[in-house]
């Protein structure tokens, strides 16, 4: 299966995490995790990486995949009457998190055909109605739609009551990390999510950071269980935090696939939408149910967007290697004649 459904590095992490996973003994599977050294070692990466100098290892919390963390953020955070502010459409699990603790929801639509980020009318409700959290996932999935980081510092400066979380799993596609601006002495209310799983190929072993001020990683961490970063994910983070030439070498070929990938659709006058992130978003002149089953038969799984705002009657398809990507078209291309 050519598993282009999920927005995950689909070729595997480095041989560093397999050798690593190869010689994990059970004598380790036996004990509990330590965690000892993994927070340095991702400060370490990050400031190599661009970070802001002066990060701390305290300023990062370890979660059981960015799902886990965001599920914590809004236990730490949120209660009922409180509410989350957001944009639509965005990733799906933020809207049942806030369910879950009572929260009312406001999610402002991204602007016009491109897509483009709503600041003025996120500006004017946070101002409004100082919700208890803001979530800005950037570059957002599904659109793509970016916001430059000193506008996302300005929004949390702005509202130091609200926690500002930014959800930058696919800022290494599009370089749009908020961590090299970033001073959570300044703007305390800043959360940074980043995780292994889009460019590292740890999506299976579930493991997530976020990073911002101690305070703010301390209470998130507390609704968490001490253990809920399980061994293996540990020793696999270790192995593809020391490979970022692997990483960087990923994200240049996706790169490379998605100019492949964009020239295609236009020489084929495809209509479609990409701006951040490792994904783009198509709309087939088939129903997309029909085209989800006929690239389902010749082994290539897509995510159609059926019943997302803005969105529905497109499908969002991975960005991965360029010889993936040509097989991708070649399934694809004849469902539009
Ligand atoms: C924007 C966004 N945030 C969080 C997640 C969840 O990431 P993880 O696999 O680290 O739980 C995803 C996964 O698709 C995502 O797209």
């Amino acid at each position: 299966m050519l598993r282009l459904d999920f927005n995950e590095n689909t070729i595997g992490p480095s041989p560093l995490v397999a050798q690593v996973l190869r010689n994990f003994s059970t004598e380790e599977i036996a004990v509990y995790p330590e965690y000892d050294g993994l927070r340095e070692a991702l400060v370490q990466n990050l400031l190599e990486t661009g970070c802001r100098p002066g990060l701390l290892p305290e300023q990062v919390g370890l979660f059981n995949g960015i799902d886990a963390a965001i599920h914590a953020v809004f236990q730490a955070y949120g209660s009922a009457g409180e509410t989350l502010l957001t944009t639509s459409p965005t990733f799906g699990y933020y809207t049942p998190c806030a369910g879950m603790q009572g929260m009312t929801i406001e999610a402002i639509p991204y602007q016009g055909e491109t897509f483009d980020f709503p600041l003025a009318a996120i500006q004017e409700a946070l101002a409004a109605r100082a919700p208890r959290l803001l979530l800005i996932c950037n570059p957002n999935n599904p659109t793509g739609t970016r916001l430059p980081a000193d506008q996302l510092i300005a929004l949390a400066a702005s509202a130091p009551g609200s926690l500002v979380v930014v959800d930058e799993l696919y800022e290494a596609f599009t370089g749009d990390s908020v961590l090299p601006c970033a001073d959570f002495t300044a703007t305390p209310n800043l959360l940074v999510f980043r995780s292994l799983a889009k460019t590292a190929g740890l999506a299976g072993l579930r493991i997530g950071f976020a990073i911002g001020h101690a305070d703010v990683v301390d209470r998130v961490s507390r609704v968490t269980g001490p253990y809920d970063v399980n061994s293996v994910a540990v020793a696999a983070a270790f192995a593809a935090l020391a490979d970022q030439p692997y990483v960087d070498a990923y994200v240049a070929e996706v790169l490379r696939a998605r100019d492949w990938t964009l020239e295609a659709l236009r020489q084929a006058g495809v209509r479609h939408h990409c701006a951040g992130g490792n994904y783009l978003l198509i709309w087939p002149q088939r129903p997309v149910a029909e085209v989800d089953g006929a690239l389902r038969r010749e082994g290539i799984l897509i995510r159609p967007m059926a019943g997302k705002p803005l969105i529905d009657g497109c499908f969002r398809v991975s960005i991965g290697t360029t010889s993936q990507m040509q097989r991708f078209m070649a399934a694809f291309l004849p469902l539009e004649r």
